[in-house]
């Protein structure tokens, strides 16, 4: 992680630019005070226009991690990625999904948990992030059945380590990974981000909804300009395996039947990864402030209290499961064996984003279609499976 030739660490930035306070650089950098907060700033202006930006990433050997940062180290940026390498789903496809990133030189990825507090403490110091995004959690809505407590240290105790972070290190933008699972069984759609959204019917939804409520308070303590993104049923190639995507085409190809709950009379608002990383790309450069309040207050989630918003990353187009059944068949050129079964505990019944408040803050709105999403996913598969393989 290069620095910029000539550039002073941004502690000899802070104490530089406040001669009254003798404190050492280093106390300085971890402890601003809200001046030489605003010359730090400053500083990172000057030096984007240098040099590309620099985050830190949590979940990079993840599904929706990996291609952010791939992005991002496209498109000439730096990434530090932090990642436990939990064993939620097959590791074989977090260690080639890790392989992958490791191939551009601006990569670097840091393994440990985000429970570990000294670990994801150096690893951000060393990384001395613009941007802060984190997607690392313990994701899924089923397993939070089977093990809440996977969910309680992860994603509260884990988000809570990453504001305390964010908060010491300063960063211009921290944005967090939330679900649609918040909106629980939201009578009213589109599911906007002014709806209630505290009825959460799993324990998954509940920690998350959590995150959200302590990123604001930490937003307007700290000063920390936050967006808290709403995910709306993501996939594409390098998906999770426990996702309904995958398993239908791995169970198709070896001639299993696939499990379809609720009878097929669910609905989910697909989006497609890449769609997906354009929106928080986009989103990534509008830090919630006053000076981007959104005119139409019915779509706004502006905090009167700190720099905090949530937005929902969906595209507004539901498609019934049996929908996405016939879909994939029809890419596979195979019929599925169905295998019919109610909802399960802590189902909801359908997700459909409002993508309004997105559209106006990026002018962006997810539209890949399901064909299209769907055989990219099929393409990778095909390819990917022989090593994914035991
Ligand atoms: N994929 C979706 O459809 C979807 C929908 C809504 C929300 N989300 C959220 O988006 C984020 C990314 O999801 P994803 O689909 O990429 O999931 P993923 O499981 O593929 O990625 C999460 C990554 O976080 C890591 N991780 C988990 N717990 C950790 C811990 N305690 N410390 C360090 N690393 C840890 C895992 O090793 C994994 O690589 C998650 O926060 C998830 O809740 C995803």
């Amino acid at each position: 992680m290069g620095r910029i030739p000539g550039a002073r660490s941004q502690a000899d930035e802070v104490a530089g630019e406040n001669p009254d306070d003798r404190r050492p650089a280093q106390y300085l950098s971890r402890r601003r005070s809200d001046q030489a907060w605003l010359c730090l700033f400053r500083y990172r202006k000057e030096e984007r226009e240098a040099v590309e930006m620099r985050y830190f990433i949590t979940g990079t050997a993840g599904f929706i991690g990996f291609h952010l940062a791939r992005r991002l180290l496209q498109d000439g940026h730096e990434v530090v990625g932090f990642d436990g390498m939990t064993h939620y789903y097959n590791i074989k496809l977090k260690h080639m999904r890790n392989a992958a990133l490791a191939q551009f030189p601006a990569f670097r990825s840091v393994t440990a948990m985000l429970e570990d507090r000294k670990a994801l403490e150096e690893a951000v110091e060393s990384a001395t992030p613009d941007v802060m995004v984190h997607l690392a959690a313990q994701a899924g809505v089923r397993y939070s059945l089977e093990n809440p407590k996977a969910y309680l240290t992860s994603n509260l105790e884990g988000s809570w380590n990453i504001l305390e972070i964010a908060k010491d290190v300063g960063v211009n933008h921290l944005m967090l990974a939330s679900t649609s699972s918040i909106y629980g069984a939201n009578p009213t759609v589109p599911f906007r981000e002014t709806d209630r959204a505290d009825e959460p019917l799993t324990f998954y939804a509940a920690t998350k909804k959590s995150m959200e409520l302590m990123a604001h308070s930490y937003a307007h303590l700290h000063k920390i300009p936050t967006t808290a993104f709403r995910f709306f049923t993501v996939y594409g190639p390098w998906g999770r395996p426990d996702m309904a995507l995958f398993k239908f085409v791995k169970n198709m190809l070896e001639d299993q039947p696939i499990e379809i709950y609720g009878e097929g009379q669910m609905s989910r608002d697909f989006t497609y990864i890449d769609d997906l990383v354009e929106a928080v790309v986009r989103l990534s450069s509008v830090a919630p402030s006053e000076a981007n309040r959104v005119a139409d207050q019915r779509v706004e989630t502006l905090s009167h209290q700190a720099p905090f918003r949530v937005v929902n990353i969906g595209g507004g187009q539901p498609e019934n499961l049996m929908t996405f059944v016939e879909t994939v068949e029809k890419t596979l050129g195979q019929p599925a064996k169905r295998k019919m079964l109610p909802m399960q505990k802590g189902d909801v019944p359908r997700t459909f984003a409002s993508p309004d408040l997105l559209v106006a803050l990026t002018g962006y709105r997810p539209e890949t279609t399901l064909n299209v999403g769907v055989k990219a996913f099929v393409d990778w598969y095909l390819e990917a499976r022989g090593e994914l393989e035991p």
